[in-house]
């Protein structure tokens, strides 16, 4: 489909159907990787909440899930940027913890997170990411369950979304040149 948002249009990149299969073969494999296990699910919103909900009631392990927004600001520290998590009330202290991402674009967001989640000490620390986009990569973060590698366009739908709207869509849609 072909769809006007704001002042863009936006064509169909990835199909419910096979949005469906990835999302899937990921809750399959953490259901494997955590038998025996009770993961806690670290989600950060706003634009992973379909794909964390759809990965969720998929899995047949038990499991806990947790919502965050993660805020930057100019902190004290001679580093600049602290990143917080809001919402993080959860003990995370020798959990098994499965971050959820909508995607890793230049890997900052994260970059700037794990260090923060570490110092609280999970048992185990593993990224499950619906997109990576390999070519916009900048620093230093690897996902461990993928949905999809894609190239550097802009993407909206499932959950992401151009000037806060194309969330809604079923499928993932692509910027029209
Ligand atoms: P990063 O910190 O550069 O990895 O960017 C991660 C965040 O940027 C994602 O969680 C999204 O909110 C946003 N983002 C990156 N690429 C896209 C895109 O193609 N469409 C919509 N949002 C994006
Ligand atoms: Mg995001």
């Amino acid at each position: 489909m072909i769809v006007n948002v704001h002042d863009k249009k936006f064509e169909t990149y990835i199909s419910d159907a096979k949005i469906e299969e990835a999302v899937t073969r990921i809750s399959n494999q953490i259901d494997q990787d955590y038998a025996g296990k009770r993961p806690l699910f670290l989600v950060v919103l706003n634009g992973s909440f379909l794909f964390a909900a759809d990965l969720f009631r998929k899995l047949h392990v038990e499991a806990e899930i947790c919502f965050i927004k993660l805020a930057s600001y100019q902190g004290m520290k001679s580093s600049g940027k602290v990143t917080t998590a809001i919402g993080l009330d959860n003990p995370v202290k020798d959990r098994d913890v499965i971050l959820v991402e909508d995607i890793i674009d230049t890997g900052k967001t994260l970059f700037e997170f794990i260090p923060e989640l570490k110092e609280r000490q999970p048992a185990s620390l593993r990224i499950a990411s619906l997109l990576v986009k390999p070519d916009a990569l900048k620093y230093d973060v690897k996902a461990d369950y993928i949905g999809f590698s894609v190239p550097n366009d802009f993407l909206i739908g499932y959950g992401l979304d151009y000037d806060g709207l194309g969330r809604n869509f079923g499928e993932i849609l692509k910027l029209m040149p």
